[in-house]
């Protein structure tokens, strides 16, 4: 993993790799379509899972089906998925990126804690390394918690620290809004941003626009609505019927879609749900299935494009409104869906 060989093409042709690829931090080539590691654990993300080889079997399966890109934490568990993922997987493929979190911590009632303090920042990914045998983590995200004391700048600047002295390749953030995503980058390039987004809450719409724009990865946390999505009631269920999928490869789909720098990181403790979720990669989606996007592209034309190539700046803002009417209805009348969903999200 620490190689400074070329890393990527080694799953070229395997499902993943019909989501395409992006470049994370400018180097580092994954398949579009990831996993995450946090349901490997057992219940409530707590303690060893009921069947640790299903879990190891997820792990291999996911790299044999061409995920390159695998999001965990030392507080799933704690330990226990950094340590599935290196049982199962070490030696690393050459082309597999492992994504950490840091700044939480679980209490001893099994509570989601904040714990950003630098010292604090830094045991972790120590820690990390030794639990993923890694002499380098190729990217490390500081996980913002509500409520946390200790300025953002503080806890990015100690991992700012740690990219310098080469104990992480990459930087990013998680749980995040616009303006903390400005301040990070102040302080360090940022190579990805982990938030909640799916087809049920895009309430980080605007942090999606930043990074298509800037060519940020955007890594869709709990894509599938902690599995709400799944589900052949949900929003998704009436496309699912017409293409011949299921609802969870739609939801999926659609976040591939959405964005070329989206990268969604779906969770599974099933090696069924696994290979459905992976086979998303391919289903494409038609224009008129993604209203959303759509609109969005549109308004972004007129306002952006438009305007600036025939300077017209009145003919500009009248664009504006009318694509930003445009947007809204449309996002309005999808996120009414959203309320269907009691979703309690882990970290
Ligand atoms: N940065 C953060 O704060 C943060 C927060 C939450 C999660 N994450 C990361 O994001 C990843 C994804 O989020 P998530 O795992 O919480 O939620 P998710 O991917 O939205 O959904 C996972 C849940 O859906 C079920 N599921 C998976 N595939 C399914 C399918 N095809 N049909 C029906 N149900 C299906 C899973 O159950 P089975 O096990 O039975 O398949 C699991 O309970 C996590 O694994 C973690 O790596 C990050």
């Amino acid at each position: 993993m620490a190689s400074e060989q070329p890393r990527s093409g080694y799953a070229t042709g395997l499902p993943a790799a019909a989501a395409g690829t992006v470049t994370l931090g400018g180097d580092l080539v994954v398949n579009r379509l990831g996993y995450g590691a946090m349901r490997l654990p057992g219940p409530g993300v707590w303690g060893e899972p009921a069947d640790p080889d299903n879990a190891r079997a997820v792990l291999r399966r996911a790299v044999a089906l061409g995920v390159t890109l695998i999001d965990t934490a030392g507080y799933y568990g704690p330990s226990v998925a950094d340590r599935l993922i290196a049982e199962a997987l070490h030696p690393y493929p050459p082309d597999l990126v492992i994504a950490t979190k840091v700044g939480a911590r679980r209490g001893d009632d099994r509570s989601w804690q904040s714990d950003a303090r630098p010292e604090s920042l830094r045991a972790a990914v120590e820690d990390d390394l030794r639990r993923l045998r890694l002499e380098r983590l190729d990217l490390v995200h500081f996980r913002h918690m509500e409520g946390s004391t200790i300025p953002l700048a503080e806890s990015v600047g100690a991992l700012a620290r740690l990219r310098d002295e080469g104990e992480i390749r990459h930087v990013g953030v998680s749980n995040v809004d616009a303006a903390q995503l400005v301040e990070a980058r102040r302080i360090v390039p940022i190579a990805s941003v982990q938030n909640l987004y799916n087809l049920s809450d895009r309430h980080a719409q605007d942090l999606l626009d930043i990074c298509t724009r800037d060519g940020i990865v955007f890594m869709p946390y709990v894509p599938l609505a902690i599995g709400a999505l799944g589900q052949g009631d949900g929003p998704p269920a009436d496309l699912a019927g017409r293409y011949h999928v299921t609802p969870a490869q739609v939801a999926l789909a659609w976040l591939l879609a959405c964005s070329p720098m989206m990268v969604p990181i779906p969770g599974t403790s099933s090696l069924a749900h696994l290979e459905e979720n992976i086979a998303a990669a391919a289903l494409q989606l038609a224009d008129e299935d993604m209203p959303v996007s759509r609109a969005r592209a549109t308004a972004q034309w007129l306002v952006l494009a438009h305007p600036a190539s025939i300077g017209f700046p009145r003919a500009g803002i009248g664009c504006a409104l009318v694509a930003a009417r445009y947007v809204v209805r449309f996002v309005e009348r999808t996120n009414a869906t959203s309320s269907s969903y009691n979703m309690t999200v882990a970290y």
